[in-house]
This record gives C-alpha cells, structure tokens and sequence, in this order.
C-alpha cells in the first residue's frame, strides 16, 4: 500500500509548534522549578550538609542552625562539635549527670557532673616512689602512672603525683578557698566546682618534678618529655593551651588525664581534647 504523505506545509507547522512548546518549558517551567527547590533548600541546605556528618544529632538541629548562624566562620564540623560539647550554651547550664560511670571513657566538665555521693570503684594509692603520700587512683590509672613515672626516672626525669583522686567534698573547699582568694569568676578559669571536676573520677592527676612549684611544670625538661610519652601510658595533656575555648579552663600543663592507651593515641595524634573526640562519636 502506499504511504500518505504529509504535505510539506502543515509539516514545517506542526514541528515549529513543538519547539515553541519546548522553548516556553525551558524558559518558564524549568527555572521556576529550580527557584521552589532553591527556596526549600536555602534554610535546608546547611542541615542536608551536616545530615552527611557521622555524629549529627538530630536533636542538636535548631541549636546547630543558631550557633552556625552565630560563628559563620566556623567549618560544619566545628559548629555540630561545638554543640555537641555543649560550649553554644553558658558553662554550667543545660548540665547533665556524667554517663559512663566507672569507664576510662568518663566526662566531667562544666556540662557534666558526678554527683556527691560518688566515688569510683578499684581506688588504689600510689607507691611514694611516684607521688606524695596519701595520693589514689583507679587501679588502672594507678598501675600506669606508676610505669610512666618509673620509665621517665629511668630517662633521669622526676614526675611526681601531687594530687591525684579528690573527693567532692575535698573539691567544695579547695574551690571556696580560690573563690575566697581570686573571686568566683576567676577561680572558674582554673578550678572545677565540686561535682564538676574530674579529679573526682580517679583518672585525673597533677604532676611536679618535686623541686619546681607545679603550677610552673611547662618550664621543666619533665614536660617536654610528658608531651611526647604521656599518651603511651594512656595519659593525655587535658587542658591545653590552644584548646581553653572546648575545656572551659586556662591552660594546666601538669594535669593530666587517663583513657586508656588506644584512644590517648587517638586524641594525641589528631590533636583532641577529650570533649572533641567524645562529641564526634
Ligand atoms: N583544675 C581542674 C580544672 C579541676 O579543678 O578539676
Ligand atoms: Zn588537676
């Protein structure tokens, strides 16, 4: 049979109605469609990112979009690491009960305390050979302060335990006394309230090398050599000088805390505090 042919005319037509048609989609449909999703996305877009981020928390959402809004400078990373730590609110409020009770992995800080009545368990003193006498720590913590400070004699450096495990009610009067002394606003730069203060876990301690005032320990050939052995024996510099932002408090280049040596590696390594490694989990 013989195809019909259509006549060239109402051909050439029939094509240029579809381009007009194609023409009139792309200018006015696809832009408008692209203008509702940038619409939705603007506001969204920042959350969409940080969805992509392993530790989000989606509880944390309004507070990330503020304290983002708030530190624009900040990388994504920062601003869900920050609030996670909780530094976008005023030490001391929004605080909660310490998790992890009795584990390496415990935090006190200005946003988490332990209650008055806690003490850890397995407490052991350590031999005078290490510290002043009188001074605890988790046997864990204990056993490994001790091989840290025998090695460090063997490398002739002297690294004394001056204090270590403080109970809560220890903590009330020694942060009195500092407020007493400096005013309440300054003893909060260098002194934990009681309930607030790691010392209470029994994984924190403060060395000397017994000659020179602790409070000057930075200056001595002992620190230098804490900065580059603490973390083998699990121990980590817990406030330092670059971080008193996350910590809460001024650098202390004697107190040091103990997490175990996997994770202190960790922290050392990719310059950590322990609030940073915690809030990216
Ligand atoms: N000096 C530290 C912050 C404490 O009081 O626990
Ligand atoms: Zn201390």
């Amino acid at each position: 049979m013989k195809k019909r042919k259509m006549k060239k005319g109402p051909k050439v037509i029939l094509i240029l109605l579809i381009c007009i048609i194609i023409g009139v989609g792309i200018i006015y449909v696809l832009p408008k469609e692209n203008e509702n999703k940038k619409e939705l996305t603007k506001e969204e877009k920042l959350i969409e990112d940080m969805k992509k981020i392993s530790y989000y928390r989606k509880e944390n959402k309004e507070r990330y979009i503020t304290y983002q809004k708030e530190n624009n400078s900040l990388s994504i990373e920062d601003v869900i690491t920050h609030v996670n730590i909780g530094i976008d609110q005023p030490y001391y409020t929004n605080t909660k009960p310490s998790e992890n009770l009795n584990t390496n992995l415990i935090l006190v800080n200005k946003y988490n305390y332990v209650t008055q009545d806690y003490i850890p368990e397995n407490l052991e003193p350590i031999d005078t050979a290490y510290a002043r006498s009188g001074m605890q720590l988790v046997s864990e913590a204990k056993n490994a302060f001790e091989e840290l400070s025998q090695n460090a004699k063997e490398d002739d450096m002297t690294i004394l335990a001056m204090s270590s495990y403080r109970s809560y009610d220890y903590q009330v009067n020694l942060y009195n006394n500092y407020v007493e002394t400096d005013g309440k606003q300054a003893a909060d730069t260098y002194s934990a309230r009681a309930g607030y203060s790691e010392h209470q876990t029994g994984l924190a301690v403060d060395v000397y090398n017994g000659v020179i005032p602790y409070t000057s320990f930075e200056e001595t050939e002992e620190f230098t050599w804490m900065q580059q052995n603490a973390y083998k024996y699990g121990f980590i510099l817990r406030f330092p000088e670059d971080k008193t932002n996350i910590t809460g408090y001024q650098y202390e280049s004697w107190h040091y805390r103990y997490v175990g040596k996997e994770i202190a590696e960790e922290i050392y390594k990719n310059n950590l505090t322990l609030e940073e490694y915690l809030a990216k989990k």
